[in-house]
């Protein structure tokens, strides 16, 4: 993933300068450190449109962000607005698009500064809306989508085979069970107890993790694990992912990157040379269109809310997509 958390530029703008609302943070701490800010409005550079916010996925980077943890990968410059994922209607076109018109409805990745009633984004990372997508329903899927299809076609796991899920409840691996569905995998999803219906809505066998996981998992897939993807990052899941998986080549991680090293386990951090996105937007409306994706929202939250969003995004026990309500 690429980040630019300033996008939304700078406070102060002189007297004659539109301005527009974004939620931002001056110096790394709690949430309590976001406040509104006025911002100029950001003018679409080529390739690029200004999009009038109308929703936008709240994610766990948002959060890292904001408390300084991803410093090293993603240093940000003050005062930063988070958010990399917006669904809303195309104000402005830069230089050189043609794909989309002014009050195009549109939803994909951003650079961060989502949580913004503007932000810019990259023409080409967007897909058109349909009718019967809802507005944060449509928020929920860029990134969710961009990794999961990041993650199966790096695990290479195919129809037929056997796919651990660790974190399978929350934003990413609600996407990512069902892509797997569609494609014939079988999945195996750790979850707490209050999730497992969740996961058996999307197709998956849940187990629940902590002491014994390894013995669950066999108990839940007999017939052996082809391929594991860490979507929790927590519990030092890795040692027993690599054993049930039969070697550290067959496990990826998006969630611990300390963990990847010590194990010799790869990471993925949306930064490998092949693109994505646009097939992962493309098969989530296909699925759409076929009736055949769920989008659970965990809560909705209005933009002046944002913080109380982080919190509850920081607790960690989701079930679905937090969705900021702006427009
Ligand atoms: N590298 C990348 O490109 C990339 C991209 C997107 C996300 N991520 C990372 O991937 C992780 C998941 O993202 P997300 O958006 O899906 O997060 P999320 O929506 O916050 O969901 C996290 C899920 O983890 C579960 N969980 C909590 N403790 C757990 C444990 N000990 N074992 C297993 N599951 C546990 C929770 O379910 P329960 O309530 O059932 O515990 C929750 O549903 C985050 O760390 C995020 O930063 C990385």
């Amino acid at each position: 993933m690429t980040t630019n958390a300033s996008t939304a530029g700078s406070t102060g703008a002189g007297s004659g300068t539109r301005t527009t609302r974004a939620i931002g943070f001056s110096e790394y701490g709690g949430a309590e450190v976001l406040r509104p800010i006025d911002v100029e409005l950001p003018a679409p550079g080529p390739g690029q449109v200004r999009i009038a916010v109308r929703t936008a996925g709240v994610n766990p980077v948002d959060h890292k962000l904001r408390a300084g943890a991803m410093t090293a990968l993603f240093p940000v410059t003050f005062p930063a607005v988070t958010g990399y994922e917006a669904a809303g209607v195309v104000e402005a076109v830069g230089e050189g698009v043609t794909a989309w018109r002014v009050g195009d409805e549109v939803f994909g990745l951003t650079w961060g500064g989502a949580h913004a009633e503007h932000v810019l984004a990259a023409a080409d990372k967007l897909a058109r809306k349909p009718a019967g997508l809802g507005w944060a329903e449509a928020a929920a899927i860029p990134l969710a989508a961009e990794t999961s299809w990041r993650a199966l076609a790096l695990l290479g796991v195919e129809s037929g085979q056997t796919l651990l899920v660790h974190g399978a409840a929350g934003g990413v691996g609600t996407v990512l069970l069902q892509f797997a569905r569609s494609r014939g995998i079988r999945v195996v999803g750790t979850a707490s107890e209050a999730n497992h219906e969740h996961l058996r809505a999307l197709g998956a066998v849940p187990v629940a993790y902590g002491e014994g996981l390894a013995e669950r998992v066999r108990a839940a897939a007999p017939e052996g694990v082809d391929r594991v993807l860490d979507g929790a990052g927590r519990g030092d899941v890795l040692p027993l992912s690599i054993e049930l998986a039969g070697g550290a080549e067959n496990v990826l991680t998006i969630a611990d990157f300390e963990g990847a090293a010590r194990y010799g386990v790869r990471f993925s951090g949306g930064t490998e040379p092949e693109e994505y996105h646009r097939e992962a937007l493309a098969g989530a409306l296909a699925l759409h269109e076929a009736g055949e994706l769920r989008l659970p929202l965990h809560r909705v939250f209005p933009l002046a809310e944002t913080a109380e969003a982080h919190r509850v995004s920081e607790h960690g026990h989701l079930r679905g997509k937090i969705v900021l309500a702006v427009g």
